[in-house]
């Protein structure tokens, strides 16, 4: 199995499932960024990856700007797109090209918090549980079907940043298993 990784920052996510492709067989052909500066970057070019770099910055339409991320998808071919952190909202029009073969990760118990700023969002509601979403991707911002949840009880101690900490701990380890798991 094929599949492509798009990133925007870190990628924590993107360094686990390289790193684990032997154990759960499947095969990262190719990484894709937004973000010229992002640091996953590195972790692609250490692990002998290419990563494709398009600045959605230089494109004044959506629209134009997915353009090319199918043009590049129809060269590589994967079998499934996996967004691990990629902070660009995609056009319907990529989204039923490529439909079913899309996957995103979330930091939160979907259907709660779609957006950003998921885990301050979960304190200031006084969640007790909080934790990670894996899921399809359809038009309508991460409210496709869900393919895993892992929760996690939230402590008195717990701050934004500890929860952050805590759902990509759980990320990094539940996201390439899932992945193992997709049908072709
Ligand atoms: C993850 O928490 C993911 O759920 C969200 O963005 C974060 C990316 O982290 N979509 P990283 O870049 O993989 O470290």
């Amino acid at each position: 199995m094929k599949i492509v990784v798009f990133f925007s920052g870190t990628g924590t996510n993107l360094q686990s499932i390289i790193e684990n492709q032997d154990k759960y067989g499947y095969e990262v052909c190719s990484c894709f960024t937004n973000n010229p500066n992002a640091e996953g970057i590195n972790v692609c070019h250490s692990h002998g990856l290419h990563c494709e770099i398009v600045d959605h910055q230089r494109f004044a339409e959506r629209a134009d700007f997915d353009n090319e991320i199918d043009k590049y998808l129809n060269i590589i071919e994967p079998d499934f797109v996996i967004l691990a952190g990629y902070m660009r909202i995609l056009s319907s029009f990529l989204v039923d090209n490529w439909e079913g073969q899309i996957i995103n990760i979330h930091p939160s118990l979907l259907p709660k918090y779609p957006g950003l700023n998921t885990h301050q969002r979960a304190l200031d509601a006084g969640d007790k549980y909080h934790g990670t979403t894996i899921h399809f991707v359809t038009s309508e911002l991460d409210d496709g079907p869900i393919i895993r949840q892992e929760a996690f009880e939230i402590e008195p101690s717990d701050t934004k940043n500890s929860l952050i900490n805590k759902v990509k701990e759980i990320e990094n380890r539940i996201y390439p298993e899932t992945i193992s798991f997709l049908n072709k």
